[in-house]
């Protein structure tokens, strides 16, 4: 049974909500070869988790959900499976402009859209447009994302900045860096949960990540529930985070 109710910041225990969550979606390959299916079928069972816990998130009353759909170093994978992912964000992004248009949900896409096909692009951006006004959880979709792809970005255009003259070198703090970020704007993420068992960050908000907290768990992507959402969550809430203090 679900632990928190529809838009209620807390559960009758008391347990406090992150405002922003991050998922590390891993282990869908490990989830289809268990099961002698191509890699393929991996993605599609993992992206009908990614819809139901993106939908129970916004019902419970996140704020931010971050999920890494697809990184800078994924393009190395076979061919056949970089297109049958592309197929299936299509798919989802084309469902999301036709089914979803009363939803609350704001979309956005966090990573570099240059790379991906002139049909993808034009949805990620139709989504981001449509949504933008909206006023519910924010949702993050890293695509082509990499974290030191993003920072290495923030660099040259704070260096724009101030070689044109509009950023004093004085003036540049860490919130300059975070408003350079695909985030910017955003609170960092308060909890990250990576299933599948990995202790790894792979390359993902290392710079919001500096004082998250980690949840990792032993289920492949396919198999997480809203039940190990509630876990992650309770797990949170036994974390004295000390943000660097005592
Ligand atoms: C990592 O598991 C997962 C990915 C690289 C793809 C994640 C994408 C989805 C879950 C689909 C999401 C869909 C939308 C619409 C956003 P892996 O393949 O590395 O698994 P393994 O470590 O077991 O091989």
């Amino acid at each position: 049974m679900a632990l928190f109710k529809k838009k209620e910041k807390q559960d009758y225990s008391g347990l406090v909500l992150p405002e922003h969550i991050g998922i590390i979606m891993d282990g869908n390959g490990r989830w289809a070869k268990s099961r002698m299916l191509p890699r393929s079928a991996g993605h599609r069972a993992g992206a009908k988790v990614f819809r139901t816990i993106t939908r129970y998130c916004s019902d419970i009353g996140i704020k931010y959900l971050t999920v890494y759909a697809f990184s800078t170093e994924n393009w190395r994978r076979p061919a056949d499976e970089v297109s049958a992912l592309m197929r299936l964000f299509k798919d989802y992004l084309e469902e999301a402009l036709s089914d979803f248009k009363d939803d609350t949900i704001v979309v956005r896409f966090i990573g570099d859209k240059s790379q991906f096909d002139d049909d993808l692009r034009a949805l990620m951006v139709e989504n981001e447009e449509e949504s933008k006004d909206r006023d519910g959880m924010v949702l993050n979709i890293a695509m082509n994302y990499g974290s030191r792809d993003e920072l290495v970005r923030a660099v040259k255009s704070i260096s724009e900045g101030v070689k044109d003259g509009s950023i004093d070198i004085n003036s540049i703090d860490e919130k300059t860096v975070s408003d350079h970020l695909y985030t910017a704007g955003q609170p960092d993420p308060d909890l990250i949960i990576r299933p599948s068992g990995e202790y790894r960050i792979s390359n993902f908000m290392l710079w919001q990540a500096a004082y998250t907290e980690f949840v990792i768990m032993n289920k492949l992507w396919p198999d997480f529930t809203t039940d190990d959402l509630d876990e992650a969550i309770k797990l949170f809430n036994q974390r004295n985070r000390r943000f660097g203090g005592v």
